[in-house]
């Protein structure tokens, strides 16, 4: 498990084997776009302020990863990582 951070509200959640980032978001009334939840259409795209990330999608490039995440499938290999949102 890790921790996400919300930049915006500094709100923090655990994200547990198993849940993705997005999921877990949701549980807690967020509302976010997807379409494939499988890390290949781009739509749950967000930017990240801190952590590292585990970028396990299909559509970012390298540049890209350096500050994006697709939060459907990737995770933090870092113990918590901060999106701004
Ligand atoms: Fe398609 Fe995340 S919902 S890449």
């Amino acid at each position: 498990p890790f921790e996400v951070k919300l930049a915006r509200s500094g709100n923090v959640y655990t994200v547990d084997v198993g849940a993705s980032i997005l999921d877990t978001l949701r549980v807690h009334g967020h509302e976010l776009a997807s379409s494939c939840e499988s890390g290949t259409c781009g739509t749950c795209r967000v930017r990240f302020t801190d952590g590292t990330p585990d970028h396990r999608d299909l559509v970012l490039s390298d540049k890209e990863q350096k500050n994006e995440i697709m939060i459907c499938v990737s995770r933090a290999k870092s113990a918590s990582i901060t999106l701004d949102i």
